[in-house]
């Protein structure tokens, strides 16, 4: 079967289907992902806190983004796969940042790359998309900015920061960006920056208007059991499902009830 391009992304969203991602960093996880049909996976920097226990995203290296690539494109060979760019790799110089995304585009085999930011990187994000490089954008609460921004929180409650909202959008759509992640911003905003909008939006902490939704594996699947955001949904508890696994497995060495016979050789 095919893989995922932007032109069959682009034919869900002319046709009103919602587009799908998830965010996530390894090799079995990504192949869950593909095996349900999963459209887009993003290789999020917040492996920096989901994966390394950091306070933020602010320490992840180009390096690690793309170790955790390699492993989530070997385990999803037709998804759409999108690189988090990781902070300080591409908002240092114009060159610098060309030679960063090139580098995530040759070594991991992923299609497209993803900045944080709006007006301030549209100059960027135009030359990539010229150079062949799609780039989704990211706006409204913006991770790498987390101590500017002053805490995790919803962006664009008050008009004057709705304002900046709408215009880091538009210039990211005349840039080029192909696709747009909105972040913890209210449903009324996200829903009026996609309805006149010729990017695909993806929500997150954005309300049921956008063309696509995006959340996290391990919160999704329940294994991030001591912070949940108001916007995730835990589709299952894992957290508990793995401890009564572990629980089980402690109990039956302890016991010398595992292994059995039936898990050792003749
Ligand atoms: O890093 C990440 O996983 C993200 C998504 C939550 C949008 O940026």
């Amino acid at each position: 079967m095919d893989g995922i391009t932007i032109r069959s992304l682009f034919k869900k969203k002319e046709e009103g289907r919602r587009i799908t991602m998830v965010s996530t960093y390894d090799y079995l996880s990504a192949r869950l992902c593909e095996e349900v049909g999963i459209d887009c996976i993003l290789v999020g920097d917040s492996l920096g806190m989901v994966f390394q226990g950091l306070e933020s995203t602010l320490p992840v290296s180009l390096e690690e983004m793309i170790y955790h690539t390699k492993a989530v494109r070997r385990g999803a060979k037709r998804s759409f796969i999108i690189v988090d760019m990781p902070f300080l790799s591409y908002q240092v110089s114009l060159e610098e940042a060309i030679k960063n995304c090139g580098r995530v585009m040759k070594e991991t085999g992923a299609n497209a790359v993803k900045l944080e930011g709006g007006e301030e990187i549209a100059e960027l994000v135009h030359k990539l998309v010229n150079i062949g490089i799609p780039v989704v954008g990211h706006i409204g609460f913006t991770p790498q900015s987390v101590h500017a921004l002053g805490g995790y929180r919803v962006v664009g409650r008050v008009e004057e920061e709705a304002q900046r909202v709408r215009r880091d959008f538009k210039a990211l759509e005349s840039a080029g960006a192909f696709m747009v992640v909105l972040e913890s911003m209210p449903t009324s905003l996200a829903k009026e920056l996609t309805e006149n909008s010729k990017a695909i939006t993806i929500g997150i902490g954005a309300g049921p208007y956008c063309h696509g939704q995006v959340l996290v594996f391990y919160d999704l699947v329940g294994l991030v059991e001591d912070i949940k955001p108001k916007f995730v949904k835990r589709y299952v508890e894992g957290g508990k499902l793995f401890k009564e696994a572990l629980k089980r497995f402690k109990e039956e060495v302890e016991e010398g009830l595992f292994p059995s016979w039936e898990e050792s050789y003749g």
